[in-house]
């Protein structure tokens, strides 16, 4: 029998006979990931004036790290390497749109970012990426004083720490 999963970080729902591990859309853990209807996933949230400045630096990093991971899907120079950066570029470009929603905007931005054709590289500067994006995710949400801004925040500290991990095991 199969039901209808809900992710309430990004919104998704997932048809499957079991939640997933993690959200297949934003890779929110499975704490987050509910039966649809019973699901609460609300993006209509008040911002304080530190909220909204973190949202739009969220936005930004999301941006520009999901346009760095399609372009090194599509340049590195190691098979696996592609899927890697290909899963984590659809990752990071949900959860720009998880901030776009927040901020009420039409459309995402766009990024310019580079990368590199040595899978190594990619992998080092994944790594830096997702350094940063946590630490700032990790001071972003014990600024915040409302529960859902809070929730997103630390959620991505979790999500984003998964990444970290997976460039380190492979740079072992
Ligand atoms: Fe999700
Ligand atoms: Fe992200």
């Amino acid at each position: 029998m199969v039901k209808l999963y809900r992710c309430i970080i990004c919104g998704d729902a997932y048809v499957g006979a079991n939640p997933p591990s993690n959200c297949a859309f934003c890779g929110a853990h499975m704490s987050y990931i509910m039966e649809a209807k019973e699901a609460v996933v609300n993006f209509d949230v008040p911002l304080s004036a530190k909220d909204k400045a973190n949202a739009e630096h969220a936005l930004k990093v999301e941006v520009s790290n999901s346009t760095f991971y399609f372009c090194a899907a599509e340049k590195t120079n190691d098979p696996e390497g592609k899927l890697l950066f290909k899963a984590l570029g659809k990752i990071e470009a949900e959860h720009a749109s998880i901030w776009r929603k927040i901020l009420k905007r039409g459309s995402v931005p766009s990024g310019n970012d580079t990368c590199h054709t040595e899978n190594v590289e990619n992998l080092q500067e994944s790594h830096a990426r997702e350094t940063r994006a946590i630490e700032f995710y990790r001071k972003s949400a014990a600024e915040s004083s409302h529960p859902r801004i809070r929730q997103i925040f630390e959620a991505l500290v979790e999500i984003e720490t998964d990444h970290l991990h997976l460039s380190e095991e492979r740079l072992k």
